[in-house]
């Protein structure tokens, strides 16, 4: 399976034939700049998006992480030139978001949004196909998007995850430079989102960029280079995904162990911190795996144990400084940047 014919290359999309003269010559990147957004709320005004400072390399695969109502959609819709940003701007290989879609240099897949109705998927995608200067050919995007059995199915009649399938199948018939991805996985089965990543990791293989938004950590951990949390409007952190992952995604053991000697369990491999709660210890681990061996070796009567993640949700309230359970509308500058890499907290 590939993505495209050789022929295109690296040179296709936003350089290409399709660019206008000198296009070549300028930095293809994806640049956010300043972006503010507020909607009207019921209460007042709802400032979405608080100042996103954000640069993305051609190449890059980027999680954007973040609770919801955290601006993840806000950003990629002012991204796409769907929303017009309140203050900042969006350049994308040095063109307006709305140049660049229409040139077919970026796909999306949007959180919301139907379907065309009454066409089959196949209709769907050479209709799509036929919008843009340097489509795929349909059947290579059916074949890639696992569409291909249900290409002459009515849009309307799709199930949720076949729906999600054609709808990478739209995000991806123009062979863009840049994919977009809004939670693209979420109406997807276990064998659906192996199935969508792998053909995302062949597209990002051809040096192509991709930005997905998700709440899932994992996700971001497996198949992005990079990871931008957000919450409240603002960048919290950004860096490699294994940093972010190792700031964040740090797991407890919590286990009854009367009379355990603290300094010991320390010492165990994987456990960074051990703190002592009555009758049970909990242990911070660096690896969960290693010290949870390493803990039922050396203590085979310790019970009632408990392996629990630090999750994302708590991970955010650290970086945000927020109250217990993530009550919204934390006021502005509630970020203290507390992460080593952490983004602008304007
Ligand atoms: N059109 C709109 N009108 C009013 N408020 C909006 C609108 N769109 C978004 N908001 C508000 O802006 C904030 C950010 O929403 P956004 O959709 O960007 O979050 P998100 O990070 O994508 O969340 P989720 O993970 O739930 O998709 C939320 O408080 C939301 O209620
Ligand atoms: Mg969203």
């Amino acid at each position: 399976m590939s993505l495209a014919p050789g022929a295109g290359g690296a040179g296709a999309g936003a350089g290409g034939a399709d660019a206008g003269a000198g296009m070549e010559r300028q930095a293809r990147e994806i640049r956010l700049h300043g972006l503010v957004k507020s909607f009207n709320g019921p209460h007042g005004p709802i400032e979405a998006v608080a100042g996103v400072e954000l640069e993305i390399a051609v190449g890059e695969t980027v999680a954007l992480l973040g609770p919801n109502g955290a601006g993840k959609s806000t950003t990629i819709d002012m991204l796409l030139g769907l929303l017009e940003p309140d203050a900042g701007g969006v350049s994308v290989f040095g063109r307006s978001p709305s140049d660049a879609v229409a040139a077919g240099a970026v796909g999306a897949m949007l959180q919301t949004g139907s379907l065309i109705r009454d066409l089959t998927v196949r209709e769907l995608i050479s209709m799509m196909a036929a919008l843009y200067p340097e489509p795929l050919a349909v059947d290579e995007v059916l074949e890639l998007t696992g569409t291909s059995e249900f290409a002459a199915q009515r849009t309307q009649k799709l199930s949720g995850g076949q729906t999600q399938r054609v709808r990478a199948a739209v995000a991806l018939v123009s062979n863009p430079e840049l994919l977009v991805l809004d939670e693209p996985t979420v109406a997807l089965d276990v064998e659906g989102r192996n199935a969508f990543w792998r053909v995302m990791r062949e597209f990002a293989a051809r040096g192509k960029t991709i930005l997905f938004a998700t709440h899932y950590l994992e996700e971001a951990d497996a198949y992005a280079d990079r990871a931008v949390l957000i919450a409240h409007g603002r960048i919290v952190a950004d860096g490699p995904t294994n940093e972010i992952k190792a700031m964040v995604g740090s797991r407890t053991i919590r286990a009854t162990l009367p009379g355990a000697d603290l300094d010991a369990l320390a010492a165990l491999p994987g456990v960074g911190g051990v703190e002592r709660r009555g009758e049970a210890v909990v242990l911070t681990c660096s690896d969960s795996d290693d010290a949870i061996r390493a803990l039922l070796a050396a203590y085979p009567h310790a019970r009632d144990i408990e392996i629990n993640a630090a999750g994302l949700e708590q991970a955010f309230l650290a970086l945000t400084g927020d109250d217990a359970d993530g009550s919204p509308g934390a006021p502005a500058g509630a970020a203290p940047g507390a992460a080593s890499t952490a983004g602008r907290s304007a």
